[in-house]
């Protein structure tokens, strides 16, 4: 199949949302902090703490913000590919936007539970407004582990599956979120 280059990217607005996101995503990730409740909530680790914090709440507010805004500025028209494509892509962008709305707030949800307070860098403290309840808490901090290991995975996929229509398919999937990596 010829493919067809579609003539519209992204607005700056999408692709200032999707990078943005993309960054803040991939350092949240890369500064959260494991192991058992006594180690996340120590001294030691406040600031790595408190960074995640900051970053996976900013994630969900620019994440909300952008699913407003993407009422009035929806995407450009789809590249032409196989129906079946289209869809598993459409599919995974849902996924993603699902995860990053879900994602930040199984935390609040489980670090209140489990009776923490909430301390974003540099935004003060936010108490628990729900009662305590800590094996549900807990469970749900594992489940948000899990939950921030699968935006990684599927990112890492739909990123992986960007490439490959760019370098191998040729076509302009990559270049409506990237386009100064249009051919001249
Ligand atoms: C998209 C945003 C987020 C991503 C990708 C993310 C990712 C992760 C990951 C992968 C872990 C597990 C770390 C490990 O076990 O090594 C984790 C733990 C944690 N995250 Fe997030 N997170 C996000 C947002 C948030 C937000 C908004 C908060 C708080 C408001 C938060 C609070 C925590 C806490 C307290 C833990 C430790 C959980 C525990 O095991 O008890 N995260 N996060
Ligand atoms: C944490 C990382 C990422 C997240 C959460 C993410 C999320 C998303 C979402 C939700 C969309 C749909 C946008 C919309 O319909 O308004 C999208 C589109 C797109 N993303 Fe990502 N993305 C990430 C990383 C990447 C990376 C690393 C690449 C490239 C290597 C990439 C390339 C693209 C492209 C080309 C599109 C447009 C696809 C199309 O129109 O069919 N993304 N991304």
């Amino acid at each position: 199949m010829d493919s067809v280059r579609a003539d519209q990217p992204y607005s700056l607005l999408s692709r200032g949302f999707h990078w943005v996101t993309a960054l803040l995503v991939l350092v949240a990730f890369l500064v959260s902090v494991g192991g058992p409740e006594s180690r996340i909530y120590s001294q030691q680790n406040s600031f790595s703490l408190g960074l995640h914090e900051l970053l996976g709440l900013t994630v969900f507010i620019l994440t909300a913000l952008r699913l407003v805004a993407r009422i009035f500025d929806p995407p450009p028209p789809a590249v032409e590919m196989p129906g079946w494509m289209h869809s598993l892509s459409r599919l995974v962008h849902w996924v993603l936007f699902t995860l990053l709305i879900i994602t930040p707030l199984s935390a609040i949800w489980a670090v209140w539970a489990e009776g923490h307070a909430l301390t974003p860098l540099g935004l003060g403290t936010l108490s628990p407004m729900i009662a305590k309840a800590a094996d549900f808490g807990s469970t749900l901090a594992d489940i948000h582990g899990l939950l921030g290991d699968a935006i990684m995975w599927v990112a890492g996929l739909h990123g992986a599956a960007a490439l490959y229509h760019h370098f191998w398919l040729r076509d302009a999937v990559l270049t409506a979120m990237v386009p100064w990596l249009r051919p001249k």
